[in-house]
Formats: structure tokens, sequence, C-alpha cells
């Protein structure tokens, strides 16, 4: 881009000072390299210098827009020529023409950019049923010095989310808002493309493909979502579209942590996993079978082939048969739904065998107390989201290399665009998802 700037030319230079806002970060600072660039403490960036004629503004605007980076004012500082007004763009048709011509050229970019400025996103402002759930336009935001920009091309829907959506248990309501959520735009599995990042960030610049989750800031049913770098992001699995890469951080990194970290599942060893077929399922029958271990799954009759095809060793179609009575047992029973329980899974347990569930309630907060102390099989819960970042980010790592070996791959049962998210929701609430079930931004 320098070579568009003239500092030292005959005809005179026309000086431009061009506001953006947020601070520019350092990959992108070498596209404005002719220009002085200074980072005002009110959060905006003055790119000021002079450019040799109109065609070289209306690369740099072109380019300030291909950045996506939000425009604020075009101002020409020339004391001595007239055309674009100290306060903005103005429509002074008495302009000589060439100054005109660079007056117009500014406003198209300036009402591109600033429609830039704001973005598409999902609205939660009560909890509820899924029309809470309503399609707004807001301010895109920006990102902070640590923190990167994300363009989100997928977002998972979760059952989780549908939980934090009716605001159920009404302790979670702790963690996420009282009365209402916090975060009005609700969702936390996402993957998507970095479009800028704040000044200090060192790990990702603007291009890198990336997946993840927003954790407990949640904003991922949107267009656009800011994370501080080193948040539970990574660059995304080479081998994996968007769609899948955005439900990673559901059932693959919870079941990961219930199976390496909760309980070290060791080979050799008998696991059975119920509800084989939804998000956690699928992800626990292939992380189990990695492990070296028999994998029983237990699934509905039109899933057994989906199940079997995963890896499990054998099924079980829970339509027909109750697993806790066909006198096997099993060193690991994974309840992926929390729909049995400790007490009915007891007998199908071998003596030191572990029941694991990811769905917490008061009979399994006191049975994990309970065999904690005494008896030799044990019940085990974990609420993988709020275990700290960076242990996330291990599990997270873990779980790239697993994919790019083609050890996991995700199953996805629907997409919806962002507009019929509540549709997604009821969907997902059923319970009788295959999988995943993501959200996609056009
Ligand atoms: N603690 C944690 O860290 C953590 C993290 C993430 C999620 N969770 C929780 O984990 C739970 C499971 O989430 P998920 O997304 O994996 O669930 P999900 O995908 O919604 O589960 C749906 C699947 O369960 C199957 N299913 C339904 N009833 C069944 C039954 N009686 N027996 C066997 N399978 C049955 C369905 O198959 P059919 O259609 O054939 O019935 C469907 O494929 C949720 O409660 C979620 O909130 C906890």
């Amino acid at each position: 881009m320098s070579n568009t700037f003239n500092h030292k030319t005959d005809t005179s230079p026309i000086i431009y000072q061009i506001r953006i806002k947020g601070h520019l970060g350092n990959p992108w600072k070498e596209w404005f390299a002719g220009l002085n660039i200074t980072l005002e403490d009110n959060g905006d960036t003055l790119l000021t210098g002079a450019l040799i004629d109109q065609a070289a503004l209306h690369g740099l605007l072109r380019k300030i827009r291909d950045l996506g980076l939000p425009l604020l004012s075009v101002i020409r500082v020339n004391p001595n020529l007239k055309g674009l007004s100290e306060h903005g763009l103005n429509d002074d048709l008495s302009l000589n023409k060439s100054c005109y011509l660079e007056n117009e050229i500014a406003k198209i970019f300036l009402k591109q950019t600033r429609k830039d400025t704001k973005m598409k996103a999902i609205i939660c402002t009560k909890y509820g049923s899924p029309d809470v759930l309503q399609l707004n336009e807001v301010e895109k935001p920006t990102p902070k010095d640590n923190e990167v920009l994300i363009r989100v091309h997928a977002a998972s829907v979760t059952a989780a989310d549908g939980m934090m959506r009716k605001g159920t248990p009404f302790i979670g309501r702790f963690f996420v808002g009282l009365m209402k959520p916090k975060n009005p735009i609700p969702g936390a599995g996402f993957a998507g493309e970095i479009e800028g990042v704040g000044k200090d960030v060192k790990l990702f610049k603007a291009g890198d493909q990336v997946f993840g989750e927003s954790t407990s800031t949640f904003g991922t049913y949107a267009e656009f979502l800011c994370l501080p770098e080193d948040g539970l992001l990574l660059t995304k699995p080479s081998n994996m579209i968007y769609e899948e890469a955005a439900c990673v951080c559901d059932g693959p990194i919870t079941s990961l942590n219930f199976l390496s970290d909760v309980t070290k599942t060791q080979r050799g060893q008998s696991v059975l996993i119920n509800a084989a077929s939804g998000s956690l399922g699928t992800a626990a029958v292939q992380l189990a079978k990695h492990f070296g271990v028999e994998v029983t799954g237990v699934c509905s009759t039109t899933n057994l082939a989906m199940v079997k095809s995963l890896g499990a060793d054998k099924v079980i179609d829970y339509t027909t048969i109750n697993f806790t009575k066909t006198g096997h047992t099993y060193d690991i029973i994974f309840d992926t739904i929390g729909k049995s329980s400790f007490s009915h899974c007891k007998g199908a347990l071998t003596q030191k065998g572990i029941y694991l569930s990811p769905v917490l309630n008061l009979p399994l907060l006191l049975l994990m107390i309970w065999t904690s102390k005494i008896g030799s099989k044990k019940a085990k819960f974990s609420a993988t989201g709020l275990r700290p970042v960076a242990e996330l980010r291990i599990l997270l790592k873990e779980l790239k290399v697993l994919i790019e070996a083609g050890k996991i791959k995700l199953v996805i049962d629907r997409c919806y665009p962002l507009e019929q998210t509540a549709e997604a929701h009821s969907y997902v609430e059923k319970g009788h998802k295959k999988g995943n079930v993501v959200i996609t931004m056009e």
C-alpha cells in the first residue's frame, strides 16, 4: 500500500485523516505503512497521510472496507483545500469537480463500512420457550487489545443451550443471570474466521480459521464475536468444515473430560454408553474405541446402524431391551443423557465399576459424596464447562489431534440459518437429535 501515498510530490498532496473504530492490530499496520497511525485514548485509530489522487483514496477506503474495519470519518486536513468538512463528509456541491468526486467516493465507502458496524444476532432478553430468541440487528463488537474479532460461520445448538434459554435448573442462573440472561446473545460453540485482532494479540492473525467455545460469555449466535486470544479457541482442524468444528466443544470435549479425566478409561475395560446417538454419545463411542475398550452403545432401533458405524462393538436397542437387566456388567456406564441412575445401574457395574452422568441432580450429588467414601462402585459427575479455560484448551488440543488423525468424526443432524434459531432450539429440545445441530451464518 505504501506506494499509493505521496509524501514528496510536486503537486500539492492532499492530506487526509481517516478515523476507524477500534485500535488497529499489528498485522494490519503493514497495510497502512505509508500513513501515520495514531491509537487514540478513546479507542479509535487515526490514519493520517497524503494521498496522490482519488484512485489512492479509493484504494485505501476499499482496503479498510475489505478488512472489515469500521470507518467512522474521512477528513481532508489541508487548510487551503476545501472539499471534505472537518466534521466528516458534506454535501457541498459547489466544490470543484475533483473535490466533489472524492467526497462522493468517500461517502459510498463510509456508507458501506457504517453498515459493517452492525451485525445480525439472536437476542434473548428473558428466560422462556424458543420464541424468546429473536433475530435483531446490533452493534458489531470491537476487539479489545487482547481480543480477536471472529466472523462466525457456524454455531452449535446444544441441549445445554436450551437450559440456558429456559434458565433451568434455577441454580444455573447464578452463573448466567438471575432474572434474565447476562449476555443477551446466546450460544457457546462456534467456528469461524478471524477478521481482526487487538494490538496485543500474538497468537492469531486475520484470516485464521478457528473453532472453540465462548464459555461463560456466550454470544456465538451472531455474525461476529470477540474473544480473548487466550480463550478457548484454536485454529480449526484442517479436515473439518465449520459446521462440524462448531460442535467439538459440546459432545467431544465433554465426553473426553468424562472418559479421560473424570475417570481414566483403561485399555481392555468394558464401557456402556447410554444414548450413544446423541452429541455426547456419538463422541463417547469413538473416544472409548480410541482408548481401546469394548464399547456397547445403547440407542433406539433407527440409530443402531449409525452407532455401529461409529465403532461400537455391541449395540442395545433401548426400545426392546433394558441394559441394566441383561446380566452383563461393565467397568464404566456413561449415561450421556442421565436418564438412568446409579441405583438402577449398580447391578450392571463390575465390582469397582463407575457410573458417569453429565446431568446433575440432588440424588446424584448425594450418591457422589456417599460412594466417594463408602463402597467400591462409584457415581461421578463433572461440569465440563466450569473447568478452567487452560484445562479445557488441553482437552481441545487433544481432540484436534484425534480429529486430524481421523479418529473422531462429528455427526451432524441438521443445520439451520440464523433466522431459524428458535426452530433449531425446538428441535433439540425434543431430545431426539442424532449427534449435533448447527446454526449457519450466510
Ligand atoms: N456436565 C457436562 O459437562 C455437560 C456438558 C454438555 C452437555 N451436558 C448434558 O448432557 C446431556 C446430553 O446432551 P446431548 O447433547 O448428548 O443429548 P442429545 O444429543 O440431545 O441426546 C439425544 C439422543 O438421546 C437419545 N435418547 C433419548 N432417550 C433415550 C433413552 N431413553 N435411552 C437411550 N437414548 C435415548 C436420542 O435417541 P432417540 O431419538 O433414538 O431416542 C437422541 O439421539 C444434556 O442434558 C446436556 O445438558 C452436560
